[in-house]
């Protein structure tokens, strides 16, 4: 398949919708790849290098991959995603099942990354993780806090800054 590079000064704001809506991130360790939504991230510029900060919750399956092998791709629709793929991977834990096989998504490899794109969401980021960070919910507005991190146990989300290696629309 043939990649469109593009880059991030351009399609910000097409990134930043598609997060709106639903964009998807894939992590890959132990030979097995696997795909979750998301609608937490950040595109931008961090110690100089161009970034994506995506924010994954403790107990997700994702995370262990991560911590595994610190690599990630970021896929944003173009346009509308079968409804199957979002269920699948927003709803469902790659500790149950096989999301690519259960999704019917499309796998890509990776240009600068070890970790698969998805064709069915063509816009791609790939990124290497360059800093990780527990968030600390304590130091939320206590409304933010109880809404988003009720009870003792927060499950807080861990922070992922990725340098972006490479950006492309897969055709
Ligand atoms: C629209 C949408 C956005 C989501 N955004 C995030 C997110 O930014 N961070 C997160 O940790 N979970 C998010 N989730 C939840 C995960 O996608 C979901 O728990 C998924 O099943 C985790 O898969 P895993 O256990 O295979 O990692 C979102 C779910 C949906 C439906």
């Amino acid at each position: 398949m043939e990649k469109e590079k593009i880059s991030i000064t351009t399609h910000a704001g097409e990134m930043i919708a598609a997060l709106k809506k639903c964009a998807y991130l894939t992590a890959k360790a132990d030979g097995r790849e696997n795909t979750m939504a998301i609608g937490w991230g950040t595109v931008g510029i961090l110690w100089g290098r161009e970034v994506f900060i995506c924010y994954v919750r403790k107990s997700r399956y994702t995370r262990e991959l991560l911590d595994k092998n610190p690599e990630f791709t970021v896929n944003m629709p173009i346009g509308e995603v079968d409804r199957k793929i979002f269920t699948v991977c927003g709803m469902q834990s790659g500790r149950d099942v096989d999301k690519t096989a259960e999704a019917g998504l499309t796998l890509v490899e990776g240009e600068k990354v070890s970790v698969p794109a998805i064709a069915e969401m063509p816009m791609t980021l790939e990124c290497k993780v360059l800093y990780r960070r527990e968030q600390d919910v304590g130091l939320l507005p206590p409304e933010m806090r109880e809404k988003i991190y009720p009870g003792e146990d927060p499950d807080s989300h861990m922070t992922y800054v990725g340098e972006i290696l490479d950006a492309y629309i897969i055709k």
